[in-house]
């Protein structure tokens, strides 16, 4: 086919709507602050494992698109999360990132709070008595919390569906592998992508760019791969067998690593709407959380999971499975970096237009039926087509 010329450059890929995807869904501003407003501020966001907070009065705290939050597990054994703000004068109330607390303490003029977000001290309080402030009045925003499988998530919204409900049967694959509490956080690390917060989901979601990693190349064949596309967008594969022997200086994975449920040589995945990624390979699982800092920039969270009560030999041979492919100079994630940041370069300038999702392999292999399902929730959210989104529905 000959090279197009400037108008023909322009015009959409000639696939149907529903296997083309914009580029004004990364560059337009409007569409990003009503990301905000309508997706990351009513949908269920990962927030955390469990594990991180294994004792009462442990917390975290993390940003959610612009909103500070601290995470904490209660003295009654409750996760809880809440608004970093002290209801005083509006001060970040929690300074650290992480830590335990008997309770917090504002910094500014010490309003105190409990670990369920009651306001418990204000000193000097006779000097509110003739303006009628009361400080059980002064409690500490709350943010909807619930777990599943481990997995601490947070809702915005307290007019959201329950987890239960939003997440339907996509975790259901885990059920065996995650149920058991004997998991914990073994790798976190963070990284800032240069790229919108989709791309990153996008290069997980696709199938077809296992070509692109050297190590996957070697070590997976991909047509033995099953998609599953779940409502809410959510979209599970996994089928492949792994011989990482054929990469040069691995060996095969040993079942008596293998995760509850699973198999050494097993993948398994699940990309949660809108932004969130479980991912398995037999004997370690990864976990990601992706969020906007704003339209072109995306802080990524890695964890990677690993089982309690490991030998220092099991966990050495378990952190390598994880760093082979996932660590951040691992066979995957730089290189999915790279592929991000190499779309983001060219859609952020309007060079490329449009880019196409039009795979069907009847949910096998590197069928793109994730990607039209992940897009399909976003129009259904914004309430405009991924193919033409300033044209609203
Ligand atoms: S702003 Fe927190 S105590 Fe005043
Ligand atoms: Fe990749």
């Amino acid at each position: 086919m000959p090279a197009k010329n400037a108008a023909q450059w322009l015009e959409p890929p000639r696939v149907p709507e529903t296997h083309y995807v914009s580029g004004a869904v990364y560059t337009d501003p409007a569409i990003f602050a009503e990301e905000r407003e309508k997706i990351f501020f009513r949908t269920w966001r990962m927030a955390c494992h469990e594990s991180e907070l294994p004792a009462p009065g442990d917390f975290r705290t993390y940003d959610h698109v612009g909103m500070p939050l601290v995470t904490v597990r209660g003295k009654d054994g409750r996760i809880r999360t809440f608004l970093n703000v002290c209801s005083h004068r509006g001060a970040t109330l929690v300074q650290e990132i992480a830590g335990n607390v008997e309770r917090f303490v504002c910094f500014y003029h010490l309003w105190a709070y409990d670990t369920a977000g009651t306001c418990i001290d204000i000193p000097r309080e006779d000097g509110y008595a003739k303006t009628g402030l009361r400080k059980e009045d002064c409690g500490l925003r709350e943010v909807r919390t619930e777990t599943r499988l481990g997995l601490v998530f947070i809702n915005m919204d307290d007019a959201a569906e329950p987890l239960a409900d939003f997440l339907g049967p996509a975790l259901d694959r885990f059920e065996n592998v995650m149920s058991h509490g004997n998991l914990e956080v073994l790798h976190y690390s963070r990284q800032v992508l240069k790229a919108n917060w989709k791309a990153w989901m996008e290069t997980n979601v696709d199938a077809y760019h296992t070509f692109m990693h050297v190590g996957l190349r070697k070590t997976q064949v991909d047509t033995t791969r099953r998609i599953t596309v779940y409502p809410n967008g959510h979209t599970g594969g996994g089928g492949q067998k792994m011989t990482y022997a054929n990469y040069a200086g691995w060996a095969n994975r040993d079942q008596s690593l293998a995760l509850p449920g699973l198999d050494a040589t097993e993948m398994r995945t699940v990309h949660l709407w809108p932004n969130a990624l479980v991912l398995s390979r037999g004997t370690i699982i990864r976990l990601d959380t992706i969020v906007p800092i704003d339209i072109e920039h995306t802080v990524v969270e890695f964890r990677g999971l690993g089982m309690k009560g490991d030998t220092p030999e099991q966990r050495r041979q378990r952190n390598s499975h994880h760093n082979q492919f996932w660590g951040p100079l691992g066979r995957n994630i730089p290189e999915d970096a790279f592929a991000a940041e190499a779309c983001a370069m060219t859609f952020g300038p309007g060079a490329a237009r449009y880019q196409t999702i039009a795979r069907q392999e009847n949910l096998t292999a590197q069928d793109d039926a994730g990607l039209r399902n992940f897009y399909g929730e976003w129009s259904r959210r914004l309430g405009r087509p991924y193919h033409n989104p300033s044209n609203r529905t």
